[in-house]
């Protein structure tokens, strides 16, 4: 019997999969051409990808009006399931209008080449100032999830989806898998429990301590960076992702770390987003994931643990995954070595510690952060991308 079985189940019971057996793709292509025809932005392909893979299971398409009601003001599916962000298909108000429910609607990729089709069940116009509150805690147009969302459209349509073609050409083909690879890959290695490290940034001392002190716990470590849209000052994924092998060549062992993307753009909607980022894990097979500080955060909307109380409110049945909370971690120099507040008894003053900004512009007039705060690797592929900007 397949080791995969001892994995966690995914988030509802069974993986999602949306994508159109290969063999039945022309003919849905043919007749798909006919339809009308919505273009995806790059958040919404992002999207379609996550749902027909089965990484946003038990999604099967952008959420309806009841589900999204649900979502905005309890975080939980119709039924009753933990889901804390609704992923929804915005178009505006005019665009609206030629689409109707019951309508099967082609989604291109914007150049008018054919992804998926959509089966509309629901059209609404919701509060979105309402939506903001509720699931970035903000209105404020300053925030990049709330600007995004609200520049999305007023209108949304709800409805399963259907991949027909293949998904767009993945930036990095090697290190793409959906749930249902990772689950056969991790279950191949004989894990059973398995911890999973989102990030958005290149990994310093403090993630590697994070991931590290993790893997102590459990049977491996899925790297698993965010490489779908992020705002336009985080560091790009093709850079990050240099700094993600160099540090697995060089400091993980081999037998116990895997790296591979989500799809996902960011939303930076702090503790909301933490939730999805955890079933996102579950269901790539993942029994735990690192919630640090300000996890999915931006600017100051998010105290520095919303992200890990937010997990207090769900029991076991309505969220396998469990999370791993770390405090705030640095480099202690009486320590002598990587530590945190919680297990740290010195003052700041010992602490090697940089803000974003320091760090940027140290990378930029070509210096090296101190090694205690990212490993000399790291800071050369930054320090070669900023030359290269
Ligand atoms: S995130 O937007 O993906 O959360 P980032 O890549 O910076 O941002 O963080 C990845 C994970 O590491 C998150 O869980 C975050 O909370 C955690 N983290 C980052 N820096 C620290 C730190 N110094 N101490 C504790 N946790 C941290």
């Amino acid at each position: 019997m397949s080791q995969t079985l001892a994995l966690i189940q995914p988030h509802g019971g069974k993986l999602i999969d949306r994508m159109l057996p290969v063999a039945e793709r022309p003919a849905a292509l043919a007749a798909a051409k006919g339809l009308k025809s919505l273009s995806l932005s790059d958040r919404s392909i992002s999207d379609v990808i996550c749902i027909a893979t089965g990484i946003y299971s038990p999604l099967e398409g952008f959420v309806s009006e009841a589900d999204y009601h649900k979502i905005v003001n309890d975080m939980r599916l119709s039924n009753g399931l933990a889901w804390s962000i609704p992923i929804t298909l915005q178009v505006s108000q005019e665009q609206a209008g030629q689409y109707n429910v019951g309508d099967t609607i082609a989604l291109n990729l914007g150049d008018g080449s054919i992804l998926a089709t959509m089966k509309l069940e629901s059209k609404y116009q919701p509060d979105q100032i309402f939506e903001a509150k509720q699931v970035y805690r903000t209105d404020d147009m300053a925030h990049p999830g709330v600007a995004a969302m609200m520049q999305a459209g007023q209108v949304y349509l709800g409805g399963p989806i259907s991949v027909i073609a293949d998904l767009p050409k993945d930036q990095f083909p090697d290190y793409a898998f959906s749930p249902s690879q990772t689950r056969q890959i991790f279950g191949d290695k004989g894990w059973r429990t398995v911890v999973a490290f989102q990030t958005r940034n290149p990994i310093h001392r403090a993630h590697e301590y994070l991931t590290k002190v993790a893997l102590e716990i459990v049977d491996g470590l899925f790297i698993n960076p965010l490489v779908g849209a992020t705002k336009s000052d985080d560091i790009p994924a093709h850079v990050r992702m240099q700094c993600y092998n160099i540090l697995i060549d060089g400091y993980y062992p081999k037998q116990r770390a895997f790296l591979g993307t989500y799809p996902a753009a960011m939303r930076y909607a702090g503790p909301r987003e933490a939730i999805l980022h955890a079933v996102s894990r579950q269901n790539y097979g993942c029994s735990h994931i690192i919630i640090g500080r300000d996890h999915a955060g931006v600017g100051s909307y998010y105290g520095s643990y919303d992200a890990q109380d937010i997990f207090n409110g769900l029991s076991s049945d309505e969220l396998a995954i469990r999370p791993l909370k770390f405090e705030h971690s640095f480099f202690c120099k009486v320590c002598d070595s990587m530590a945190s507040t919680k297990s740290c008894p010195h003052g700041s003053e010992h602490h090697v510690q940089l803000s974003g900004t320091k760090v940027r512009e140290m990378l930029a007039s070509g210096q090296r952060p101190p090694a205690e705060f990212s490993r000399p690797e790291v800071a050369d592929i930054l320090i070669a991308s900023y030359k290269k900007a």
